[in-house]
Protein backbone atom coordinates (compact mmCIF):
# COMPACT_ATOMS: atom_id res chain seq x y z
CA UNK A 1 0.00 0.00 0.00
CA UNK A 2 1.39 3.58 -1.04
CA UNK A 3 0.44 6.18 1.59
CA UNK A 4 0.69 9.82 0.02
CA UNK A 5 0.07 12.49 2.74
CA UNK A 6 -0.61 15.55 1.28
CA UNK A 7 -1.12 19.37 2.92
CA UNK A 8 -4.98 20.16 1.83
CA UNK A 9 -8.37 18.96 0.54
CA UNK A 10 -7.03 20.46 -2.85
CA UNK A 11 -3.94 19.11 -3.17
CA UNK A 12 -5.62 15.67 -2.41
CA UNK A 13 -7.84 16.19 -5.24
CA UNK A 14 -5.55 17.65 -7.99
CA UNK A 15 -3.49 14.58 -7.36
CA UNK A 16 -6.34 12.27 -7.75
CA UNK A 17 -6.86 13.84 -10.56
CA UNK A 18 -3.47 13.35 -11.98
CA UNK A 19 -4.09 9.84 -11.46
CA UNK A 20 -7.31 9.22 -13.32
CA UNK A 21 -6.15 11.86 -16.28
CA UNK A 22 -2.63 9.87 -16.54
CA UNK A 23 -4.91 6.22 -17.34
CA UNK A 24 -7.46 7.49 -19.61
CA UNK A 25 -4.08 8.78 -21.42
CA UNK A 26 -2.72 5.80 -21.46
CA UNK A 27 -5.92 3.50 -21.71
CA UNK A 28 -8.89 6.04 -23.55
CA UNK A 29 -11.67 3.30 -22.93
CA UNK A 30 -10.54 2.52 -19.51
CA UNK A 31 -13.11 1.26 -16.72
CA UNK A 32 -13.43 3.61 -13.55
CA UNK A 33 -15.03 2.46 -10.32
CA UNK A 34 -16.54 5.45 -8.97
CA UNK A 35 -17.14 6.65 -5.57
CA UNK A 36 -19.59 9.39 -3.99
CA UNK A 37 -20.12 11.68 -1.05
CA UNK A 38 -18.26 14.73 0.09
CA UNK A 39 -14.33 13.58 -0.65
CA UNK A 40 -14.48 12.96 -4.41
CA UNK A 41 -16.19 16.18 -5.26
CA UNK A 42 -12.79 17.71 -5.92
CA UNK A 43 -11.90 15.17 -7.98
CA UNK A 44 -14.61 15.64 -10.08
CA UNK A 45 -14.32 19.10 -10.17
CA UNK A 46 -11.04 19.13 -11.31
CA UNK A 47 -11.58 16.25 -14.12
CA UNK A 48 -14.20 18.11 -15.64
CA UNK A 49 -11.75 20.84 -15.67
CA UNK A 50 -9.50 18.88 -17.25
CA UNK A 51 -12.44 17.74 -19.72
CA UNK A 52 -13.05 21.33 -20.75
CA UNK A 53 -9.68 22.91 -20.39
CA UNK A 54 -7.41 19.86 -21.45
CA UNK A 55 -9.66 18.24 -23.69
CA UNK A 56 -9.40 14.96 -21.37
CA UNK A 57 -11.58 12.71 -23.09
CA UNK A 58 -14.13 10.29 -21.89
CA UNK A 59 -16.01 9.39 -24.64
CA UNK A 60 -14.48 5.62 -24.38
CA UNK A 61 -14.60 5.45 -20.68
CA UNK A 62 -16.98 3.06 -18.59
CA UNK A 63 -17.64 3.66 -15.04
CA UNK A 64 -19.26 1.40 -12.43
CA UNK A 65 -20.19 3.10 -9.28
CA UNK A 66 -19.96 1.45 -6.07
CA UNK A 67 -23.59 1.94 -3.92
CA UNK A 68 -27.07 3.56 -4.32
CA UNK A 69 -30.00 3.70 -1.90
CA UNK A 70 -32.26 1.60 -1.26
CA UNK A 71 -35.58 2.84 -2.66
CA UNK A 72 -34.81 6.23 -3.81
CA UNK A 73 -35.64 7.02 -7.38
CA UNK A 74 -32.77 7.56 -9.84
CA UNK A 75 -34.53 11.36 -9.86
CA UNK A 76 -34.25 11.77 -6.23
CA UNK A 77 -32.32 14.59 -4.94
CA UNK A 78 -29.98 12.71 -2.24
CA UNK A 79 -29.69 9.56 -4.93
CA UNK A 80 -26.27 8.85 -5.89
CA UNK A 81 -27.68 8.92 -9.53
CA UNK A 82 -28.15 12.22 -9.12
CA UNK A 83 -25.29 13.32 -7.46
CA UNK A 84 -23.07 11.67 -10.12
CA UNK A 85 -25.00 13.46 -12.83
CA UNK A 86 -24.56 16.49 -11.16
CA UNK A 87 -20.81 16.67 -10.29
CA UNK A 88 -19.66 14.12 -13.37
CA UNK A 89 -21.88 13.01 -15.90
CA UNK A 90 -23.48 15.45 -17.32
CA UNK A 91 -20.27 17.45 -17.19
CA UNK A 92 -18.02 15.43 -19.48
CA UNK A 93 -18.61 13.74 -22.41
CA UNK A 94 -19.30 10.09 -20.97
CA UNK A 95 -21.72 8.47 -23.01
CA UNK A 96 -24.33 7.73 -20.61
CA UNK A 97 -24.65 4.48 -21.86
CA UNK A 98 -21.70 3.37 -20.50
CA UNK A 99 -22.19 4.94 -17.07
CA UNK A 100 -23.36 1.94 -14.74
CA UNK A 101 -25.04 2.99 -11.28
CA UNK A 102 -26.43 -0.07 -9.14
CA UNK A 103 -30.48 0.64 -9.31
CA UNK A 104 -32.06 1.08 -5.65
CA UNK A 105 -35.24 0.41 -7.33
CA UNK A 106 -35.36 -2.60 -9.20
CA UNK A 107 -38.25 -5.15 -8.61
CA UNK A 108 -35.96 -8.29 -8.41
CA UNK A 109 -32.92 -7.16 -6.47
CA UNK A 110 -31.28 -10.16 -6.62
CA UNK A 111 -31.35 -10.14 -10.23
CA UNK A 112 -30.24 -6.58 -10.66
CA UNK A 113 -27.30 -7.69 -8.33
CA UNK A 114 -25.89 -10.21 -10.61
CA UNK A 115 -26.78 -8.09 -13.67
CA UNK A 116 -24.26 -5.18 -12.18
CA UNK A 117 -21.30 -8.17 -11.75
CA UNK A 118 -21.89 -9.55 -15.31
CA UNK A 119 -21.74 -5.72 -16.52
CA UNK A 120 -18.56 -5.32 -14.64
CA UNK A 121 -17.13 -8.82 -15.76
CA UNK A 122 -18.62 -8.22 -19.79
CA UNK A 123 -16.72 -4.57 -19.88
CA UNK A 124 -13.74 -6.51 -18.99
CA UNK A 125 -13.24 -5.94 -15.19
CA UNK A 126 -12.65 -2.55 -13.16
CA UNK A 127 -9.01 -0.56 -13.90
CA UNK A 128 -9.14 1.67 -11.70
CA UNK A 129 -11.63 1.84 -8.48
CA UNK A 130 -12.00 5.14 -6.22
CA UNK A 131 -12.69 4.87 -2.81
CA UNK A 132 -14.02 6.94 0.20
CA UNK A 133 -13.94 5.20 3.78
CA UNK A 134 -16.53 6.06 6.25
CA UNK A 135 -15.91 6.69 9.60
CA UNK A 136 -16.17 3.72 10.48
CA UNK A 137 -14.15 2.10 8.08
CA UNK A 138 -16.65 1.40 5.57
CA UNK A 139 -15.85 1.45 2.15
CA UNK A 140 -18.96 1.33 -0.60
CA UNK A 141 -21.71 0.21 2.31
CA UNK A 142 -20.23 -2.56 3.61
CA UNK A 143 -20.53 -2.20 6.92
CA UNK A 144 -18.13 -3.72 9.75
CA UNK A 145 -18.42 -7.16 9.70
CA UNK A 146 -18.91 -7.73 5.82
CA UNK A 147 -17.48 -10.79 5.32
CA UNK A 148 -14.59 -10.32 2.58
CA UNK A 149 -16.47 -12.79 0.21
CA UNK A 150 -19.29 -10.60 -0.15
CA UNK A 151 -20.64 -9.56 -4.02
CA UNK A 152 -22.87 -6.70 -4.70
CA UNK A 153 -26.25 -7.41 -2.45
CA UNK A 154 -28.47 -4.84 -0.80
CA UNK A 155 -27.20 -4.60 2.75
CA UNK A 156 -28.64 -2.92 6.17
CA UNK A 157 -26.89 0.00 6.81
CA UNK A 158 -25.57 1.07 10.43
CA UNK A 159 -26.96 4.12 12.58
CA UNK A 160 -23.71 5.55 12.73
CA UNK A 161 -23.45 5.98 8.65
CA UNK A 162 -26.53 6.96 8.69
CA UNK A 163 -25.88 9.79 10.52
CA UNK A 164 -22.86 10.57 9.18
CA UNK A 165 -24.97 10.70 5.73
CA UNK A 166 -28.07 12.80 7.18
CA UNK A 167 -26.84 16.12 5.65
CA UNK A 168 -27.67 15.14 2.23
CA UNK A 169 -31.35 14.93 3.65
CA UNK A 170 -33.82 16.89 4.95
CA UNK A 171 -33.99 15.19 7.99
CA UNK A 172 -32.36 11.58 9.80
CA UNK A 173 -35.73 10.36 9.60
CA UNK A 174 -35.44 10.41 5.68
CA UNK A 175 -32.01 8.45 5.16
CA UNK A 176 -32.96 5.21 3.78
CA UNK A 177 -31.86 2.16 5.98
CA UNK A 178 -30.54 -0.30 3.24
CA UNK A 179 -28.39 0.42 0.20
CA UNK A 180 -27.45 -1.61 -2.88
CA UNK A 181 -23.30 -2.23 -3.26
CA UNK A 182 -20.46 -3.74 -4.54
CA UNK A 183 -18.99 -5.90 -1.79
CA UNK A 184 -15.41 -6.43 -1.02
CA UNK A 185 -14.85 -9.08 -3.05
CA UNK A 186 -15.97 -7.11 -6.13
CA UNK A 187 -14.00 -4.14 -4.94
CA UNK A 188 -10.66 -6.20 -4.62
CA UNK A 189 -11.19 -7.78 -8.63
CA UNK A 190 -10.35 -3.59 -9.52
CA UNK A 191 -6.98 -3.80 -11.20
CA UNK A 192 -6.02 -0.85 -8.98
CA UNK A 193 -7.59 1.24 -5.90
CA UNK A 194 -7.11 4.94 -4.98
CA UNK A 195 -8.50 5.44 -1.91
CA UNK A 196 -9.21 8.82 -0.58
CA UNK A 197 -9.19 10.19 2.76
CA UNK A 198 -9.67 13.79 4.19
CA UNK A 199 -10.44 15.28 7.08
CA UNK A 200 -9.72 14.65 11.04
CA UNK A 201 -13.04 12.73 11.56
CA UNK A 202 -11.84 9.98 8.67
CA UNK A 203 -8.38 9.75 11.33
CA UNK A 204 -9.18 6.68 13.27
CA UNK A 205 -10.93 4.84 10.35
CA UNK A 206 -7.66 5.80 8.42
CA UNK A 207 -5.24 4.28 10.63
CA UNK A 208 -7.18 1.18 11.80
CA UNK A 209 -7.15 0.93 7.60
CA UNK A 210 -3.67 0.89 6.90
CA UNK A 211 -2.18 -0.31 9.81
CA UNK A 212 -4.42 -2.15 11.84
CA UNK A 213 -5.31 -5.79 11.79
CA UNK A 214 -6.79 -6.59 8.30
CA UNK A 215 -10.21 -7.76 9.72
CA UNK A 216 -13.76 -7.53 8.63
CA UNK A 217 -14.23 -5.53 11.81
CA UNK A 218 -12.50 -2.97 9.18
CA UNK A 219 -13.66 -3.31 6.20
CA UNK A 220 -11.13 -0.91 4.66
CA UNK A 221 -8.07 -3.05 5.99
CA UNK A 222 -8.74 -5.77 3.52
CA UNK A 223 -7.00 -3.14 1.28
CA UNK A 224 -3.70 -4.08 3.01
CA UNK A 225 -4.02 -7.35 0.97
CA UNK A 226 -4.56 -5.64 -2.98
CA UNK A 227 -1.28 -5.52 -4.82
CA UNK A 228 -2.27 -2.26 -6.24
CA UNK A 229 -3.41 0.34 -3.66
CA UNK A 230 -2.41 4.06 -3.13
CA UNK A 231 -4.33 5.76 0.28
CA UNK A 232 -4.40 9.55 -0.60
CA UNK A 233 -4.82 11.46 2.40
CA UNK A 234 -5.01 15.02 4.01
CA UNK A 235 -2.79 15.65 7.20
CA UNK A 236 -5.77 15.91 8.96
CA UNK A 237 -7.07 12.70 7.70
CA UNK A 238 -3.42 11.27 8.31
CA UNK A 239 -2.99 12.34 11.50
CA UNK A 240 -3.66 8.91 13.64
CA UNK A 241 -1.13 6.91 11.21
CA UNK A 242 2.77 6.67 12.28
CA UNK A 243 3.80 7.21 8.53
CA UNK A 244 3.39 11.07 8.72
CA UNK A 245 5.67 11.48 5.75
CA UNK A 246 5.15 11.30 1.92
C1 LIG B 1 -20.99 6.89 1.94
C2 LIG B 1 -20.59 6.17 0.66
C3 LIG B 1 -19.13 5.78 0.67
C4 LIG B 1 -18.30 6.98 1.08
C5 LIG B 1 -18.67 7.40 2.48
C6 LIG B 1 -17.86 8.57 3.00
O1 LIG B 1 -21.33 6.03 2.96
N1 LIG B 1 -21.38 5.00 0.41
O2 LIG B 1 -18.76 5.30 -0.61
O3 LIG B 1 -16.93 6.66 1.01
O4 LIG B 1 -20.04 7.77 2.47
O5 LIG B 1 -18.42 9.75 2.51
P1 LIG B 1 -17.79 11.18 2.63
O6 LIG B 1 -16.77 11.28 1.56
O7 LIG B 1 -18.94 12.11 2.41
O8 LIG B 1 -17.21 11.31 3.99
Amino acid sequence: MELVIVDSYRELSLRAAAHVAALLRRKPNAVLGLATGSTPVGLYQELVRLHRQEGLDFSRVTTFNLDEYWGLPDDHPASYHRFMQENLFGLVNLRPENTHIPSGTAENVEAECERYEEAIRRAGGIDLQILGIGQNGHIGFNEPGTPFTSRTRVVDLTEDTRRANARFFPSLEEVPRRAVTMGIATIMEAREILLLASGKEKAAALAAAVEGEVTPEVPASVLQTHPRVTVLADRAAAAGTRRLAV
